[in-house]
């Protein structure tokens, strides 16, 4: 399966990715790597990876993601023979133009258990709601915030003491296993069909 990730931080969920398809353990190619970011690490990463990476243009716009930049974004995706588009950490809501060219074919990883704490900084959500437990979720991407179909999910425990770093980083440690167990489990759906 090819692979397109659009990210705009540090990556971390793409190293998982590309850790497990060193494994052996993950079946799959990246193709490209996009980031709204110029300076962010996703990029530094893909780039010593050796993988075709690029900066999405959304015009200064700080939260929006452009029509045009959408489309910009599905065509280059497309040209690199992406099958199915990862977002690790990309901060902008997908909309139309890029879900229409590729139906059911872009997932997300959220730090929370949808439908729970869907949006920003869902660690620090968790954290000041009081929760007992929250987790991370693998899930197909509408045209919603965080609402689309879920593929996996997995609880995290809030332990007393718990900092946003301390628990992120807790999240974090199931994102990056789940992440490639979800893209397999797609891979093995796709070959059945
Ligand atoms: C991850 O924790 C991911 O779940 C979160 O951003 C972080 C990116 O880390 N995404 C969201 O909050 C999206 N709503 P990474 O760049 O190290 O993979």
């Amino acid at each position: 399966m090819t692979l397109g990730i659009l990210g705009s931080g540090s990556g971390s969920n793409m190293q998982a990715i590309l850790d497990a398809i060193a494994s052996g353990t993950l079946d799959a190619r990246v193709a490209l790597v996009l980031s709204d970011n110029p300076d962010a690490y996703i990029l530094e990463r893909a780039r010593s990876h050796g993988i075709e990476s690029g900066v999405i243009d959304c015009h200064g716009f700080r939260t929006k993601f452009p029509g045009d930049a959408q489309r910009e974004t599905a065509n280059r995706l497309k040209a690199a023979g992406v099958e199915l588009v990862c977002l690790a950490g990309f901060m902008r809501m997908v909309k139309r133009p890029l879900l229409e060219a590729f139906p059911g074919r872009i997932i997300n990883i959220h730090p929370a258990l949808l439908p729970a704490f869907p949006g920003l900084e869902a660690w620090k959500q968790a954290l000041d709601a009081g929760v007992p437990e929250t987790g991370a979720t693998v899930h197909y991407v509408d045209e919603g915030m965080d609402t689309g179909p879920v593929i996996l999910q997995e609880t995290v425990p809030v332990l007393h003491g718990d900092t946003t770093e301390t628990l992120h980083a807790r999240i974090q440690k199931v994102e990056h296993r789940i992440y490639p167990a979800a893209i397999r489990l797609i891979a093995a759906r796709s070959a059945v069909r």
